[in-house]
C-alpha cells in the first residue's frame, strides 16, 4: 500500500468537517482513543468481508438499515431492541424468499455524524452552524450546543460499546431465535391492514419451522436457530476519530479500523484525491461507497481501482442512492460498465437518499411508494443487465414514529407532527419496514 499511513489522509483536501476551537483539546482526546480497546476485532470483519463476497457472487443478500443518526439524548435499551428486533424480522422474510442467506448489518454503534447540505442554519433571523451528529455537536439551536466539542468523540465510543454490547447479548442470548422472530412477524401480519396480502409468507415460515421441530432440528440442538450474527457500521465521516479507532491487527499485520465492522464513504465525501478515499484505501475492513445519479462511469472504475485494487469480491459494496425518477437513468449505464470491465463488487440499494422532500406541513419526508419504487427498478435494472441485485440499505426504525408517508396505515403529511422523533432524516417505521420486507421479498424470490 505505497505511502498509506492512518494519518496520510491529513494532508488531503477534506469535506464536511466542523471547526474545532481548540485544536489542543482535540489531540489529547485523540490521544486517549487512540489507546481505547478496539470496538470490534479484524476477524469479525474478515467475516463479514467473507460473506460479502458470497452476497458478490449470487450467493447471498445484504440487509443494511438503522437510524439516519443515532442520538445520545435518546440511547435506551427498548430502542436498541426495536430496531434489533426488526432487523431480525425483516432478514427471516428476506432468507426465506430469497432463499440465500442474509447479512444483517446495522447502522448502529457509530453512526453519529452527518454531513449537511449547508454549514449553517438560519432561523427567525439566527445564524449557527448546522447540526452535524452528536460526536460533533447537539441539535438544540444554541450557540453553545452548536459549538463542536472533542469531548463528544468519547461520548460517542462509550455510547458505541454500550450499543454493542447489548447487541452482541441479543445476538447470542436467546432474543434471536427464530420461532420467536417469526412470531413476531406473525403478530404484525395479524395486525396489519393489509394482512391478506402477507399472510401467506409467514404462515409458510411458520410450517417450515413446525417441520424441523418435528424432525428434531430445534432451538436447543441447533444454533442457527437459536442465535444469529448482527455486524454495525456507520458513515465514517469523522476521521480524526476513524484514525484513533484503527489498530494493526496482530494476526495478520493490516490495518483495520476498529471502530466498526464495516463503514462507508458518503456522497458528498467521495472525491478521489480527498481525504476520504485516501483513509479508506488503508484499512482492511470491508467498506462502501455511496454512489448518487450525478456519477460517471469512468469515476466509478477509478473509484473502485483505488478503493478495491485487487478486484476482492467482499472488499466494496456500492450503495446507490439515485432517487425513484432518476434510477432508470443512470443506474444501467453504470451496471453494464463495471460488469464490462469485470469489476467485483456488491450492489446495494438505498431507496432513501434520493427520494427526500419537504412536506407542505414543512416536515422532511420520503414517500412509502417512492421507495418502494426504487427498490423494484434496481431489481428491474438488475435483471436486464445481468447482475446481482446484492442487498438494501434503509434509514429505519423499530419505533413506531411518523417521518415517511404512506405504508398500509397510510401516514399523512398531517400525521408527521405526531411522532417526527428524528433528529436528521426521516425514517420508515416498524411496521413500513416489514412491510417494506414482505413486498421486496417477491423480487427476492424471482431474482
Ligand atoms: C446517509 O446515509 O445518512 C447519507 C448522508 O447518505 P448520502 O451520503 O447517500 O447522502
Ligand atoms: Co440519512
Amino acid at each position: 500500500m505505497n505511502n498509506w499511513q492512518p494519518d496520510s489522509w491529513r494532508s488531503k483536501p477534506i469535506l464536511q468537517q466542523p471547526e474545532y476551537e481548540n485544536r489542543q483539546q482535540l489531540a489529547e482526546v485523540e490521544a486517549k482513543l487512540s489507546k481505547y480497546p478496539p470496538l470490534v476485532f479484524a476477524a469479525e470483519t474478515r467475516e463479514l468481508r467473507r460473506q460479502l463476497g458470497e452476497v458478490c457472487s449470487g450467493k447471498g443478500f445484504l440487509l443494511q438499515g438503522g437510524d439516519c443518526a443515532e442520538s445520545f439524548a435518546e440511547f435506551n435499551a427498548p430502542k436498541i431492541r426495536d430496531t434489533f428486533k426488526v432487523l431480525l424480522q425483516m432478514a427471516i422474510v428476506l432468507t426465506f424468499a430469497g432463499r440465500c442467506p442474509v447479512t444483517k448489518v446495522a447502522r448502529m454503534a457509530g453512526q453519529y455524524a452527518k454531513p449537511r447540505s449547508s454549514d449553517y442554519e438560519t432561523i427567525e433571523g439566527v445564524t449557527l452552524p448546522s447540526y452535524r451528529g452528536d460526536i460533533i455537536n447537539s441539535f438544540e439551536f444554541t450557540a453553545e450546543s452548536r459549538r463542536p466539542d472533542p469531548n463528544r468523540l468519547l461520548d460517542a465510543y462509550h455510547q458505541s460499546a454500550a450499543t454493542l454490547n447489548l447487541l452482541r447479548a441479543f445476538a447470542q442470548g436467546g432474543l434471536a431465535d427464530l420461532h420467536q422472530v417469526n412470531r413476531w412477524n406473525m403478530a404484525f401480519v395479524e395486525n396489519n391492514p393489509l394482512k391478506e396480502r402477507y399472510q401467506d409468507m409467514s404462515r409458510r415460515i411458520q410450517d417450515t419451522l413446525e417441520f424441523m421441530d418435528v424432525i428434531g432440528i430445534n432451538s436447543s440442538n441447533s444454533a442457527t436457530l437459536h442465535e444469529t450474527s448482527l455486524f454495525t457500521s456507520h458513515e465514517a465521516l469523522l476521521l480524526n476519530y476513524e484514525q484513533a479507532l484503527t489498530r494493526v491487527d496482530t494476526l495478520t499485520g493490516k490495518p483495520y479500523n476498529c471502530s466498526a465492522h464495516m463503514v462507508w464513504i458518503g456522497e458528498r465525501t467521495r472525491q478521489l484525491d480527498h481525504a476520504h478515499v485516501e483513509f479508506f484505501r488503508g484499512i482492511h475492513n470491508p467498506v462502501g461507497v455511496k454512489v448518487g445519479p450525478g456519477m460517471q462511469e469512468d469515476e466509478l472504475i477509478e473509484l473502485i481501482d483505488a478503493l478495491n485494487p485487487d478486484n476482492d469480491p467482499g472488499r466494496l459494496t456500492l450503495i446507490t442512492r439515485m432517487g425513484a425518477d432518476k434510477l432508470e437513468q443512470n443506474l444501467p449505464r453504470l451496471l453494464r460498465r463495471v460488469k464490462a470491465e469485470g469489476r467485483n463488487v456488491v450492489w446495494s440499494s438505498d431507496p432513501m437518499h434520493g427520494n427526500t422532500f419537504a412536506a407542505s406541513s414543512g416536515f422532511k419526508t420520503r414517500n412509502f411508494d417512492a421507495i418502494l419504487s426504487e427498490i423494484r427498478q434496481f431489481f428491474a435494472a438488475h435483471e436486464a443487465e445481468g447482475t446481482h441485485a446484492g442487498g438494501i440499505h434503509l434509514e429505519m426504525t423499530g419505533q413506531h414514529v411518523t417521518e415517511c408517508t404512506g405504508g398500509a396505515y397510510q401516514i399523512s403529511d398531517d400525521d408527521l407532527k405526531e411522532a417526527y422523533m428524528t433528529q436528521c432524516d426521516p425514517r420508515l417505521n416498524a411496521d413500513q419496514v416489514l412491510e417494506m420486507a414482505f413486498l421486496v421479498a417477491d423480487h427476492l424470490r424471482s431474482a
